[in-house]
């Protein structure tokens, strides 16, 4: 570990950082006396991006360390501009299934609060070669966490970032779901982030240690890497390449803007209960072929056109219909959604048009149907796997 470790990749360069818009949310709360460092693990990658830029500028009283083993899925470039010009923001390269890194970040900034985003986010490759990867890092690195944040002793506040996959699939017509609502996970990735729930809830219950967590909806916008649906189809039609589909593009999800979704994030921050869980949803939802049809219109295809410039492919192994939360709780504290989809969409085919051939550099082995591997792991010949 090393407490400035970054920029690290070719892509990362002053111009290409400078000459973008710095993203941060829209609100403001009275600072609240117990927080002072706040930890943000994965603050280099997609949400807890916009949520480190977002504290460090909006709450300069608030010191705003951000954690992060700089993976493949993130940049210096989201964090370059805070780490240029915030005092109050420091890098600090690590990992979260490091107990030593874990203890020594936790002591060496005093933190009292862990905003906690880091893991491995992206279903399909949970499915692959990386299967195991995900139950090292969102499962065992959450544990990590929670025992080295209950030996420390000093943390009031612990927000454990989770999503609406935990919940497993919602049919049409069924109810939105609450808070508490049954937990059943049906790909690997949303059954260690729901893994990673129950711990945290364990260290609540056992150890009384102050948790919060919440569960999101798809969260779209700029700086968000390229394997996910939204950045992928805008990257492929900006090089007039096709977009994948998987299975037959009825499956729907409802989106949230990382603008919305930080706000959500600094609401629960400062407004939310201990022991508390809150869904962060919206009822954005639109499928994948519908949210395919929608940018092919903004890069100016006529509907008549669709069909060349889309490629159906084989579906998921599972493929949850839908989700669907009801984000009540959370709206009781004053939060409500305040980017429409179109207008989110528009700002993130803006960004992803200037910046995402380059912000991450070579992202060509990303833009196919189902992405590979992105780490190795132990040869098959050696049966156990060491976390
Ligand atoms: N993106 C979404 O639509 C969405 C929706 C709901 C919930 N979430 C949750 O929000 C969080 C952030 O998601 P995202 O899409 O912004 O993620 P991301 O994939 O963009 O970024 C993850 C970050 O975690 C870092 N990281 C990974 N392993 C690490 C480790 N062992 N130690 C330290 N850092 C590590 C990576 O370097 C990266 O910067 C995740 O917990 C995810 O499960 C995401």
């Amino acid at each position: 570990m090393t407490a400035h470790d970054g920029p690290i990749s070719g892509a990362d360069n002053h111009s290409l950082w400078q000459r973008s818009p710095v993203f941060i949310g829209t609100t403001k709360f009275a600072r609240v006396p117990t927080i002072s460092n706040i930890l943000v693990t994965g603050g280099a990658g997609f949400i807890a991006s916009w949520l480190v830029r977002h504290l460090a500028l909006q709450y300069p009283r608030y010191n705003v360390i951000c954690f992060d083993k700089l993976d493949y899925c993130a940049s210096f470039n989201n964090i370059a501009h805070v780490d240029a010009n915030c005092s109050n923001f420091k890098f600090v390269k690590g990992d979260i299934t490091n107990p030593n890194e874990v203890e020594a970040v936790l002591r060496e900034h005093n933190i009292d609060t862990i905003l906690h985003l880091a893991a491995m986010s992206h279903v399909d490759l949970s499915f692959g070669g990386d299967s195991y990867e995900f139950t090292s890092v969102n499962v065992y690195g959450t544990h990590v966490l929670l025992e080295t944040a209950k030996t420390y002793g000093k943390i009031t506040r612990f927000i454990h970032v989770s999503t609406d996959e935990v919940y497993g699939e919602v049919l049409e017509g069924d109810t939105d779901l609450l808070e508490s609502a049954i937990l059943a996970p049906t790909n690997p990735y949303a059954a260690t982030k729901a893994a990673a729930d129950m711990l945290v809830n364990a260290y609540y219950k056992s150890f009384k240690l102050p948790v919060i967590i919440v569960r999101c909806n798809n969260v779209y916008g700029p700086h968000q890497f390229p394997e996910k649906i939204i950045p992928k189809f805008i990257c492929l039609l900006a090089d007039s390449r096709r977009c994948f589909i998987h299975g037959d593009g009825s499956h729907s999800r409802r989106y949230l803007y990382a603008g919305d979704a930080v706000d959500a994030l600094d609401t629960v921050l400062h407004r939310g209960t201990i022991g508390q869980i809150y869904n962060i949803g919206t009822t954005d939802e639109i499928s994948n072929r519908d949210l395919c049809g929608l940018l092919l219109l903004q890069f100016g295809y006529g509907e008549g056109e669709f069909s060349q410039h889309i490629e159906y492919t084989n579906d998921r192994p599972f493929n949850d219909r839908r989700y669907a939360i009801d984000a009540s709780r959370l709206k009781s504290l004053g939060w409500s959604p305040k980017t429409s989809f179109e207008v989110g969409i528009s700002r993130t085919i803006a960004w992803y048009r200037q910046f995402g051939s380059s912000w991450w550099g070579d992202i060509s082995d990303i833009l196919t149907a189902f992405p590979s591997s992105r780490h190795h792991w132990p040869a098959k010949d050696n049966d156990s796997v060491h976390m």
